[in-house]
């Protein structure tokens, strides 16, 4: 089972940036310990602030891998062309938010992603990741 999570700008810093809404620890030290816990899993870890690198990324692993989970950030507010890159490939995504999105400003409801993944999961900090890791182990 190989599972790709994938965060877009700005989630590198995790741990320094807005804590009161994206909590303290860094993502590194976050996937360490999902990995421990899933070590029957091939779980590999990419980030970019960059949205044509966050396209690539997902037109290299979506035809083989087993599963995305991908938090794009702002991007998942903005971007038709990620949109548009989640359609053209097989493998599943499922959107994913450390943040309740819905209970934030208005800007942040509406997703261009949603349509074209497996399911949303929003609100449950950083484990928002493990419940989407474990879908894609269950399906
Ligand atoms: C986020 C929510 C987005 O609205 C925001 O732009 C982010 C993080 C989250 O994980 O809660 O960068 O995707």
């Amino acid at each position: 089972m190989k599972i790709l999570i994938i965060n877009g700008p700005n989630l590198n810093l995790l741990g320094i940036r807005e804590p009161s809404v994206y909590g303290n620890k860094g993502f590194d030290s976050y996937f360490d310990e999902l990995k421990a816990q899933h070590s029957a899993v091939d779980l590999s870890y990419f980030q970019s602030n960059h949205e044509g690198e966050l396209i690539d990324k997902l037109h290299e692993v979506g035809f083989s891998y087993d599963g995305i989970v991908l938090n794009a950030g702002a991007y998942t507010h903005t971007s038709l062309a990620i949109a548009d890159a989640i359609a053209a490939i097989n493998t599943p995504v499922i959107e994913v938010h450390i943040s309740n999105v819905h209970a934030r400003e208005n800007f942040r409801h509406h997703s261009f992603l949603a349509k074209n993944c497996k399911g949303i999961i929003a609100g449950f900090g950083l484990d928002s990741y493990r419940l989407a890791v474990l879908n894609l182990l269950n399906s």
